[in-house]
């Protein structure tokens, strides 16, 4: 009995002690003001996007939730000006999963703000499927509807310098291949969505590089970031075998939102990182990336071939 008891209670002690200096992360210890200033939070909705909506908020920014569902967004607006005070909270509908819709999205936020400081590029999803446009879901989503998005929006932000894009992207990248030739497949079950994630997260690292050697000069800087592992309604999209595996381990060894979202403001909000633009930050750190997620040349591929899956090419 006693026994058990000294056990129970080193098994927690230690638990705490690894939680606290380990899994909990580092925070961000800026207290940068952020009045005047506008951003756009994507997928602001829930998770991460919120406590990071919430942070910019209480910091005096206007901040624009860039999310697919009313229903799910206005009840974040409400909350995110209760706890913040700040009524300069406002949903806007953008669906990532549809090319038209980014485009809607930014011709409605182009007519209607006048400025932009911050872009957060924080929507993300692993589910399988297709985009409304046939592209992998994962892919179209979190890469490809992130890239329109941003380049749409890229003339306001020049305009409005000094300004920065964030791009929410995640270890996971590590994993990833580059395979251009199967960006209209769905992924199917747990393997290939994780396969697929993988591939557009890595995707979305060099893109953060690619932006910052298009954007040198112009006081116009791009990061990107791993928040870390966070225990968030990204659960949700798990089956129930995987489910009752990750949401155990997610409750006890994850990250909450609020701790998960320092580097994402870290990145948009500590004076003196501009000279890191392009790099992948982690635990309010730059990191340095495996090589395949570092390349120039992989950087610009990405980048061409976006252009042209995006519509936006002018050759
Ligand atoms: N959680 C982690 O451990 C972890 C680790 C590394 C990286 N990340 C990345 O962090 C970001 C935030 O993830 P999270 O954990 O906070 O996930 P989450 O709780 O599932 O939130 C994801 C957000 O993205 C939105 N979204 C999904 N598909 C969309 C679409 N087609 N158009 C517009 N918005 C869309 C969701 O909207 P709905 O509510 O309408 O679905 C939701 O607001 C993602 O990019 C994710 O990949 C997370
Ligand atoms: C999605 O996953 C499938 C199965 O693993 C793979 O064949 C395909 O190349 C992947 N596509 C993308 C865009 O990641
Ligand atoms: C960028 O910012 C620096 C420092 O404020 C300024 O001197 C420079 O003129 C700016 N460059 C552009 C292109 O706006």
């Amino acid at each position: 009995m006693v026994t058990w008891m000294v056990a129970s209670a080193i098994v927690i002690a230690l638990y705490i002690l690894i939680y606290y200096n380990i899994l909990k992360g580092v925070p961000c210890r800026s207290d940068t003001s952020l009045k005047g200033k506008t951003a756009i939070v994507t997928g602001a909705n829930t998770g991460l996007g919120k406590a990071t909506a919430l942070d910019l908020a209480r910091r005096g920014a206007r901040v624009i939730l860039a999310c697919r569902s009313k229903e799910r967004a206005e009840p974040a607006v409400f909350d995110i000006r209760k706890k913040s005070g700040n009524n300069q909270v406002i949903f806007m509908h953008l669906d990532l999963a549809s090319l038209k819709s980014v485009r809607a999205f930014a011709e409605t936020f182009l007519q209607s703000e006048p400025q932009l400081h911050l872009l957060i590029n924080n929507a993300g999803t692993g589910s399988i499927g297709l985009t409304a446009d046939g592209f992998n879901m994962a892919w179209g989503v979190n890469h490809l509807g992130h890239f329109l998005l941003t380049n749409l929006l890229l003339n306001r932000l020049k305009q409005c310098t000094p300004s920065r894009i964030i791009i929410i992207s995640s270890l996971t990248y590590c994993m990833g291949k580059i395979d251009f030739s199967n960006l209209n497949t769905p992924g199917e079950g747990f393997v290939s969505g994780l396969r697929n994630y993988s591939f557009s997260k890595l995707c979305s690292t060099l893109f953060a590089r690619e932006l910052a050697n298009r954007l040198e000069g112009t006081n116009v800087t791009s990061y990107a970031v791993h928040p870390g592992f966070v225990f968030t309604e990204a659960f949700r999209e798990l089956g129930l075998l995987i489910k009752l595996v990750f949401v155990p381990i997610g409750f006890l060894f994850f990250r909450t939102p609020t701790d998960g979202a320092q580097t994402a403001i870290y990145c948009a909000v500590q004076e003196g990182i501009e000279k890191f633009s392009g790099r992948y930050f982690a635990d309010c750190e730059v990191q340095k990336v495996f090589p395949h997620a570092r390349d120039d040349a992989v950087a610009r591929k990405v980048w061409e071939i976006s252009e042209r899956m995006a519509g936006l090419c002018s050759h």
